[in-house]
């Protein structure tokens, strides 16, 4: 079964824009929770321009399902993440000044960084999955570091479906397959929406996890986040 763990980065900005607490972040968390979400996804930057630190402390005892803690790990993410201890943590190698996450790990790059990292929230029971492309030789790395997952950075894929399906999802099929042989976990994310979310999970089926975030929470605006959550999970069956 594939989960779904939304990500509700995007109600914190729609909150920041006022300064008061409309939305309430954790109220929209328990609804997604309540409407059938898998997990809770949550990725606090640096300057804290959509979720706050706080917010991850509040959350935190309040969620019923799978919470999912991404980011860079900068010292104070890395604090963060182990005072909180969150079913799992993503590793992500976003720039401060990044929009979103715009590429995955070069892990060879950051190989000793990435290998410490991965066995000091594993030791005190937090899963650990980096956020990552397609290309083979970086999968094989993430496994050499201990990782127990990988999340697949599916940009280049939600990119390219339009045009074609069939080029768009071939080099994740293939990353997919070797992380499985490799005895990884697949998460992917970024991207992925009611357009191109089912011939996803149809081809890799496999994926133990989805975030979503953007498209789910504009989808909500038309569709109410009840029924939104509800088609995303129809996609995942
Ligand atoms: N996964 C990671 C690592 C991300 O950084 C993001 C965006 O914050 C997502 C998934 C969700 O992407 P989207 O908001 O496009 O659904």
């Amino acid at each position: 079964m594939t989960k779904l763990s939304v990500n509700i980065n995007k109600v914190a900005t729609i909150r920041n824009a006022r300064g008061g607490n409309i939305p309430n972040v954790c109220r929209v968390a328990l609804d997604c929770e309540l409407f059938g979400a898998d997990g809770i996804t949550v990725h606090p930057r640096p300057d804290e321009r959509h979720i706050r630190y706080a917010d991850v402390w509040e959350l935190k005892p309040l969620l019923r399902t799978e919470f999912n803690i991404e980011g860079n790990p900068t010292p104070e993410f890395i604090k963060l993440v182990k005072d909180i201890k969150p079913h799992q943590v993503t590793l992500v190698p976003d720039a401060h000044d990044a929009i979103t996450s715009n590429a995955g790990w070069n892990v060879r790059k950051n190989f000793d960084f990435l290998k410490a990292i991965v066995s000091d929230f594993q030791e005190i029971g937090i899963r650990v999955s980096i956020f990552i492309d397609t290309d083979l030789e970086n999968i094989e790395l993430a496994a050499k570091t201990g990782t127990d997952r990988i999340e697949l950075y599916t940009e280049p894929y939600a990119e390219l479906f339009p045009m074609n399906r069939e080029k768009a999802i071939e080099p994740f099929i293939e990353a997919a397959k070797l992380a499985r042989q490799l005895g990884l976990g697949v998460n992917a994310g970024h991207d992925l929406s009611l357009e191109n979310l089912s011939y996803f999970h149809t081809l890799i089926p496999w994926v133990d996890e989805v975030s979503i975030g953007h498209a789910l929470i504009s989808d909500a605006l038309y569709l109410g986040l009840n029924e939104t959550i509800k088609q995303y999970k129809n996609q995942l069956i």
